[in-house]
């Protein structure tokens, strides 16, 4: 085989074998990270709130499997994953875009980014016990809010996107061998921006455009792309990798 072919070959079988399960897989990021696991050899399991998207998109991609459960509701989710026997690679990436100040929002409501991320995380870890595989990883989100917050009701998110930066690095430890790491995305173009703002959306991406370094959002791909880097890269390790275009830059 010439270099080349070497690393296409590579690249087509670094997860050959492997169990990927990916919450917030059915769309967006998580989506593309699935189909891009899947084209790397994985066998990919996704997990959405809706069941007819995760069954829909499962088949289309020709995915190994798909599960329906939110991930706010911890008996739902342990019953959702119950039967999976072995987990290589665990990607946590579902969560809302939760918005309003910290004075006018809902308690209940601003508790979800929290309920979400940090302690979904503690009830998936928990749930599968010792059936993530010691030479596997975990990866996480955040996202650029983390170190740069904006003035427009996303203290809370920013706040929960931060702690998930920490808890990886905690986990990293705590849960060694396991690998745990942290992908941080600027603006990615996804359902998330139109579910969240609704009309909106469309004059936030032409603001993005204008002031971004590189005039755009990120796309799902550059993202996901992300997340598999952090499964197959063996050395990294309680690490956050920006993907955000320089969001933080400006
Ligand atoms: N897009 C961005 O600019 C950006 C930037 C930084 C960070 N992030 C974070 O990246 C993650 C993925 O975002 P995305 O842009 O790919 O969004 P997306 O396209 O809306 O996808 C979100 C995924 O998460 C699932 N999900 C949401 N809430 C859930 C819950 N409570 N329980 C189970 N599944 C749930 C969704 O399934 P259902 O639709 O069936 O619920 C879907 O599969 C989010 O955590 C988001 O905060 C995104």
């Amino acid at each position: 085989m010439t270099g080349n072919m070497q690393d296409a070959h590579t690249a087509h079988t670094a997860l050959s074998g492997k169990t990927v399960l990916i919450f917030g897989g059915t769309s967006g990021i998580g989506l593309d990270a699935a189909i891009q696991a899947r084209r790397a050899g994985a066998d990919v399991i996704v997990v959405g709130r809706s069941a007819d998207t995760a069954r829909r998109v499962a088949t289309e991609h020709r995915l190994a499997g798909w599960r329906a459960a939110d991930v706010t509701d911890a008996q739902a989710l342990q019953q959702a994953i119950r039967d999976i026997p072995r987990v290589d690679h665990l990607v946590l990436l579902a969560g809302t875009f939760v918005s309003g100040t910290v004075r006018e929002a809902e308690v209940s409501h601003l508790r979800v980014a929290f309920e979400e991320r940090i302690w979904a995380a503690v009830h998936i870890i928990r749930a599968l016990g010792d059936r993530l595989s010691a030479d596997g990883s975990i990866t996480f989100i955040s996202g650029s809010l983390a170190d740069r917050p904006n003035a427009y009701g996303t203290a809370v998110l920013a706040a929960a996107s931060a702690a998930m930066e920490a808890l990886a690095r905690g986990l990293a430890l705590e849960l060694a061998p396991v690998r745990v790491n942290t992908l941080s995305p600027g603006p990615i173009d996804t359902p998330i921006l139109r579910k969240a703002l609704g009309d909106a959306r469309d004059p936030v991406v032409a603001h993005l455009e204008k002031t971004l370094p590189l005039h755009r959002p990120g796309t799902p791909s550059e993202a996901g792309a992300g997340v598999v880097f952090l499964m197959v890269n063996g050395f990294m390790n309680g690490a956050t990798l920006n993907v955000d275009g320089g969001a933080r830059l400006v």
